[in-house]
């Protein structure tokens, strides 16, 4: 009956069918306290209204009513908020394993890289049912990746990272736009997420790859000379980068630090930021020598570093587990 008249967008994810509950509850909340007012409105109106003969009478206040309009009220939006942070925090906490993709926004187009090495321009291939993690950033401006059939919009920001996951749950192709004001073509910055059966997608992943993003991220740390103090065994001018990200980091100034793609990205352009302990504040900065795309490269590659199958998990334990960054055996196996 809704086929030409559509009230919702697609469903399309794991978490569309929550966030549309929730709305579905603040519209029935509101139409029903709608209700209530306009039949209260009314009623008074006709109970109350100005008799001759009958003097009007001044009510002074009355706790227990008081304290029943205040009670309820409180009692629903608290309900609202516990339901809403539940919902808000799944959206917002992308699962441990899954898929990446990165994101760069520019005036006036979506350019996606995925963690395997294929790119795409304003199409996103995703299979169905895969968790898919999303970082993002943008070389100019302020652009918002939304997905409505997702129910998913997250700013994408220039200078740094910012994350939305999602798990399509049903195979089809869905809008992609721009939320933010960007500029003279912001309603031409669109795209598409097409949603694939798995070996659909298998198929369409084994084709036009330029090799994994992380090996792509290797040749940029060897070609800018990173790997001369960054030296994986530990002795050279640099920390090793062995096993450190998702990691805490233990600073120069005492502060401790997670090693997330925003600490990654920072310390290759403003490497005086965030010193690590034990280490001279000596590198230069990368500032405009590395392209969004070359950066997002290096994370991928620190990344790497530190999950390459059980022995890098290995390695990761040992690394925490002595403080001292001087020599472990350990944090050396091979990547
Ligand atoms: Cu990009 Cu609007």
């Amino acid at each position: 009956m809704f086929d030409n008249f559509p009230l919702w967008p697609d469903r399309a994810s794991s978490t569309a069918g929550n966030v549309d509950a929730l709305y579905i509850f603040l519209l029935i909340v509101s139409g029903l306290m709608t209700l209530l007012i306009f039949a209260a409105v009314v009623y008074f109106a006709a109970r109350y209204r100005r008799r001759p003969g009958v003097p009007a009478e001044q009510i002074e206040g009355s706790i227990p009513l008081e304290l029943t309009w205040s009670i309820i009220p409180l009692g629903v939006f608290l309900v609202i908020f516990a339901w809403g942070a539940v919902v808000y925090f799944k959206s917002r906490t992308p699962p441990r394993d899954a898929t990446e993709v990165y994101v760069v926004a520019k005036q006036w187009m979506w350019k996606l890289e995925h963690a395997e090495g294929q790119r795409e321009i304003n199409e996103l291939h995703v299979p169905v049912g895969r968790d898919v993690k999303l970082i993002m950033t943008s070389q100019d401006v302020i652009h918002s990746f939304y997905v409505p059939a997702f129910r998913m919009k997250q700013d994408v920001l220039p200078g740094r990272y910012t994350v939305e996951w999602f798990r399509a749950t049903k195979p089809g192709t869905y809008h992609l736009f721009c939320a933010e004001y960007c500029g003279t073509q912001h309603s031409g910055m669109i795209g598409s997420i097409i949603v694939m059966e798995p070996a659909q997608y298998e198929a369409w992943m084994s084709g036009g790859s330029t090799g994994p993003l992380s090996a792509t991220g290797e040749k940029i740390f060897a070609e800018l000379g990173c790997v001369t103090c960054h030296r994986a065994d530990s002795q050279g001018r640099g920390p090793s980068l062995q096993g450190v990200f998702g990691k805490p980091v233990l600073l120069e100034d005492g502060r401790t630090v997670t090693a997330d793609e925003n600490y990654v990205r920072e310390s290759i352009l403003d490497p005086g930021a965030k010193v690590v302990n034990g280490f001279k504040p000596v590198m230069p900065t990368f500032q405009g020598l590395v392209s969004e795309e070359q950066l997002n490269a290096l994370v991928a590659y620190v990344k790497s570093l530190s999950n390459a199958g059980s022995g890098g998990m290995k390695a990761n334990a040992a690394a925490v587990a002595v403080p001292n960054p001087a020599p472990v055996k350990g944090s050396q196996v091979n990547q």
